[in-house]
């Protein structure tokens, strides 16, 4: 990765998607520890700024800052003085006065921390932006997939040419497909999108990509089933007649994942609904990787952030000294 902040999946390129796997099996090393924690920020401060409602992503980066003894300062829209009309700029510009090295930014609208580079010095990590994209979600897809393939066929590989991967559901209103169609794409593999024409983007030029309505043709192929949640925020649900029927046409039932090739993983960014994209039953099964996710979610976070803040000379991950 080069530049200071992460916006985008393209600010990486493979390359750099690689190397944050690789440093995330750090921590994934480090969270095993007694006490799961290096001291590689100690003195900087991270700041997670949600304008958006959100549970994993946000107690997921606080988790990962503090596990690299970053300071963690935490704010949230529906308490804040944008309440009271405070501009976005001002709250930001207010943010940045008490000394920040990163800002962790989520917002219903695409392109938000982007503008928030422009008025702040610190490194602005995008959770999040309108139907825009979602990166670090996109990386720990990545680092949960090449986890699983080092399972089943020994050591872990970034290579996923001859892959399959198909993300069913509101691709349309999807910043997690967006960000997980570049990343893998960039990875090699094959990714196939299985949405009713509705939920597809108006336009898929320029998409590495297939396209298909229907499920149950492609089901057999793919190594991986990557379901999302109809976006009933942005108007996925009103673009749906029939829950009922979405879920008989695009769920992943109990007899779909019946089906399934010998192998195929299940995935979910969560959160779910169940008896919607996904059989209740179906997302716990061993195939389904929705708990793992959370959890490298930590150790991907980790690795960004300390990549974008620990600087080139940052020693990767001593033990703790105990005060911190
Ligand atoms: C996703 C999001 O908010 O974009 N959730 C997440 O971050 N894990 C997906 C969603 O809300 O459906």
């Amino acid at each position: 990765m080069s530049g200071r902040h992460l916006l985008s999946v393209a600010d990486l390129g493979r390359q750099g998607i690689e190397e944050i796997l690789r440093l995330a099996d750090s921590f994934k090393e480090v969270a095993g520890r007694p006490i799961p924690r290096v001291p590689a920020l100690r003195g900087k401060t991270v700041a997670t700024l949600f304008f958006e409602a959100s549970t994993r992503t946000r107690l997921s980066f606080e988790t990962a800052a503090k596990r690299l003894s970053a300071d963690v300062m935490s704010f949230s829209a529906s308490t804040s003085s944008l309440e009271k009309g405070e501009s976005l700029r001002d709250t930001i510009e207010t943010i940045d006065a008490m000394g920040v090295d990163a800002m962790i930014v989520r917002h219903r609208s695409s392109g938000v921390p982007a503008r928030v580079t422009a008025w702040t010095s610190a490194s602005v990590v995008n959770a999040g932006d309108g139907q825009h994209e979602h990166p670090t979600q996109a990386l720990l897809d990545c680092y949960t997939i090449r986890e699983a393939l080092g399972e089943s066929g020994g050591r872990p590989q970034t290579d996923f040419s001859g892959l399959r991967i198909g993300i069913v559901g509101d691709v349309r209103h999807s910043r997690v497909a967006r960000s997980d169609v570049l990343a893998l794409s960039l990875l090699g593999a094959e990714v196939v999108l299985v949405a009713p024409r509705t939920l597809l983007p108006p336009s898929l030029e320029g998409w590495p990509v297939k396209a298909t309505a229907d499920l149950d043709a492609v089901l057999g192929e793919l190594d991986v089933v990557y379901l999302l949640r109809i976006q009933a925020e942005r108007a996925g649900r009103l673009l749906l007649p029939d829950l009922d029927e979405y879920h008989a046409r695009f769920g992943l039932t109990r007899e779909r994942a019946g089906r399934l090739a010998e192998r195929a993983l299940i995935m979910h960014p969560g959160p779910m609904i169940r008896g919607v994209e996904i059989a209740p039953e179906v997302a716990d099964l061993p195939a389904s990787l929705v708990t793992r996710q959370v959890r490298n979610g930590v150790f991907v976070r980790s690795a960004v952030l300390f990549h974008l803040l620990a600087g080139p000379a940052g020693a990767v991950v001593g033990e703790e000294d105990g005060d911190g």
